[in-house]
């Protein structure tokens, strides 16, 4: 695969993460992933109130078709490889006085990343998705209205690329970035 070059020096875990899609069937260790989770468990998170809840199903058990039918056809295809399926929640109101909690989405973004950065470490593949259900999310799995769905991650162990339909074959390379310059700015917004 061609590889990822940072304009400075950083880490290589943040450098190799990738939403593969590859994955073995091959199932994760409860204790495996629970190593995930508790990665996600120390993110940050505004007045520390830790909105995130993550809802998972392992493969082959009787959650998992429950989980597995929220997602699109597109990313069914490949997700069915996976050795866990996770519905990532936040708490929209703030649990100490009932507020909106205007960072409720960035704190569990934070989390995701987290736990997507021990995945890599660990050797798991960890793959995020948006193309689900989330309205059929919510009443399939009892979310309260207090709770936004954010994703849902496919977990699992990496597989062989070969294995995927062509086309999906074809992106499992590095994906670019834009170039800093762009997205750092000194100063005031500017274009
Ligand atoms: C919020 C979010 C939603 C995403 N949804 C999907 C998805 O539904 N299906 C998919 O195959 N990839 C999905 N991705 C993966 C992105 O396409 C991927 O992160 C992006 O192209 C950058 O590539 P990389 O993660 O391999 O570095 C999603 C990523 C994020 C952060």
């Amino acid at each position: 695969m061609k590889q990822r070059t940072p304009t400075y020096p950083i880490d290589p875990m943040i450098l190799h993460r990738y939403s593969s899609r590859a994955m073995s069937k091959e199932l994760i260790k409860n204790d495996e992933l629970m190593t995930l989770f508790e990665a996600a468990r120390w993110a940050p998170s505004s007045y520390n109130n830790q909105p995130w809840r993550f809802l998972y199903a392992q493969r082959e058990t009787p959650l998992w078709y429950l989980f597995f039918s929220l997602l699109l056809p597109a990313n069914q295809v490949w997700a069915k490889n996976a050795s866990t399926l996770v519905v990532l929640i936040s708490r929209n109101l703030f649990e100490k006085n009932g507020k909106p909690s205007r960072c409720h989405s960035f704190d569990a973004g934070s989390a995701f990343e987290n736990l997507a950065l021990q995945g890599v470490k660990n050797g798991f593949v960890v793959h995020p998705m948006q193309g689900f259900d989330d309205i059929k999310a919510k009443t399939a799995l009892c979310i309260p209205d207090v709770f936004s769905v954010e994703i849902m991650i496919a977990i699992g162990k990496p597989g062989k690329k070969d294995d995927l339909p062509k086309e999906l074959a074809e992106k499992e390379t590095f994906t670019e970035r834009r170039p800093l310059s762009d997205i750092v700015i000194e100063g005031p917004f500017k274009e």
